[in-house]
């Protein structure tokens, strides 16, 4: 399929102008024209374009003295920069090549046909396609290299981070457990990539979507005709896991007879697949996740205790969103730059008041819920900076118990001030003085709100 892209072609004469920009739009490409280098300058400054197409001699800035300004390596946005292909007249081949050495892609000797420049347009604009994903993919191994794609400044998570690096090392059987969206399966994947394993792929079972009866087979496998749909051998997620990891997502769901065969696995290492006589042995790291209280599910009756104890020979625990309040600042900026590169949207941050709210919200769908709320936003921010105003919580959350009393920002810094001063009175027996120190400000400050708000 042929790449279309937007195309700025500069030239001082009117006539060259007209017949090729109707060429380019004939081919589907969104054309801006304009006769002078400067004001070319002036449009590449203000949106972006995929393609320059400028000729060299022409009054004022020419186009090459344009191109240099434009692949300035120290100028921001230069990796941003479109593609360049230089037209120039016979006895200014020179130039040409000079366009070249800066970084133009291609040059065009006129008089030439508008076929040729149509080829010429679409190699470049495939360069362009090129380079944007490849500065994606850099952008990708980064993050990648950096913790993982975990982030966050707290304390809990840096420790996170070091210890999924020493568990790595090891094969021994992992429990990940967290409220929903707190990072499990992102915490199980740093685990496999930084482990010996790494160059095999993480097999993974999503115990929660996929119905018992079938779960079995999919875990160990069949052989033909071992149930009425069986019409051929088939490979469990535990064979193709050999050598490598399973990720065993949402283990809590797993019903009773299936855990009885998992601990087998756990124990001996060896299953049979449905319907077969034979024993498979397998040398598979385990790692599990669930956001289920698996202990409690154990005094019910509804986990087995021995698969338990077998699971948890590393348990790692993640805490909710709202317990690391302080990694909320460094995921909405992370959340930002991942969805504005997505929506092609120029949007520098947060505003100051849009953060407090964010950082006072209580995430009960944690990480997963602060990235939709940062990715709705980007989408709906009319301003480079984004605002209270961009950010949707759902009301009945922001009421719940224990959430926020309201969705005014105003409301709930008083209600915050308020709390607090409760709380620390209480923790104080009334000592003014010791509840003043445990809050961080002075008595007489600590009069001003008792008065305030109405305290004894
Ligand atoms: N610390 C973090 N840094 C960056 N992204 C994160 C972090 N924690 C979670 N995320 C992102 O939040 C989303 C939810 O994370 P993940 O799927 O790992 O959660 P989970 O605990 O497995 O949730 P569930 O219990 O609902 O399956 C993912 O897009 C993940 O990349
Ligand atoms: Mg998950």
């Amino acid at each position: 399929m042929a790449t279309r892209g937007a195309i700025l072609l500069v030239d001082d004469e009117e006539r060259i102008l007209k017949t090729l920009s109707r060429a380019l739009r004939d081919d589907g490409h969104e054309v801006v024209v304009t006769d002078n280098g400067k004001s070319a300058l002036a449009l590449l400054g203000e949106r972006d374009f995929d393609l320059l197409v400028v000729d060299n001699r022409m009054p004022g800035l020419s186009g090459l003295e344009l191109i240099r300004k434009l692949v300035n390596p120290s100028s921001e946005g230069d990796a941003d920069r479109p593609e360049i292909v230089m037209m120039t007249a016979h006895a200014t081949v020179e130039s040409a090549i000079e366009a070249m050495k800066l970084g133009a892609s291609d040059y065009l000797q006129k008089p030439f046909d508008v076929d040729e420049l149509l080829v010429v347009a679409q190699r470049a604009l495939v360069h362009r396609r090129l380079r944007t994903e490849h500065r994606y993919l850099l952008s990708e191994q980064k993050t990648q290299f950096n913790d993982y794609g975990i982030v966050g400044t707290s304390s809990v998570i840096r420790e996170l981070i070091e210890k999924l690096g020493r568990v790595a090392q090891s094969k021994s059987t992992v429990l990940i457990t967290g409220e929903t969206g707190t990072g499990k399966e992102l915490a199980a994947r740093a685990i496999h990539d930084r482990s010996a394993e790494r160059g095999m792929p993480l097999i993974k079972v999503n115990c929660a979507a996929i119905p018992e009866t079938l779960l079995e087979s999919e875990l160990f496998g069949h052989v033909k005709g071992a149930f009425t749909n069986a019409t051929a051998n088939k490979k469990g997620k535990f064979s193709l896991a050999h050598g490598s990891s399973i990720f065993l997502d949402e283990i809590g769901l797993m019903g009773l007879p299936l855990q009885s065969k998992l601990l087998r696995v756990l124990q001996e290492r060896e299953f049979e697949p449905l319907g077969s006589e034979s024993t498979e042995q397998v040398d598979v790291r385990i790692i599990a996740a669930t956001n289920r209280d698996l202990r409690k599910m154990m005094t019910s009756g509804e986990f087995h205790e021995d698969l338990y104890y077998r699971l948890s020979v590393i348990p790692i625990e993640i805490p909710p969103l709202r317990e690391r309040r302080q990694d909320i600042p460094c995921l909405v900026e992370h959340f930002i730059d991942k969805h504005r590169r997505r929506a092609g949207k120029n949007i520098d941050g947060v505003s100051e008041e849009a953060l407090v709210l964010l950082s006072a919200y209580d995430w009960r769908g944690n990480v997963r819920e602060l990235e939709n709320t940062i990715e709705r936003a980007v989408v709906l921010a009319e301003e480079s900076v984004i605002d209270v105003a961009a950010i949707t919580l759902p009301a009945d959350a922001i009421a719940a118990p224990g959430g926020l009393p309201s969705p005014r920002l105003h409301d709930n810094v008083e209600w915050a001030e308020r709390e607090s001063i409760r709380r620390a009175l209480d923790a104080a027996r009334g000592v003014k003085k010791t509840a003043a120190e445990s809050l961080g400000i002075s008595q007489r400050a600590l009069s001003y709100y008792l008065k305030k708000f109405d305290f004894d």
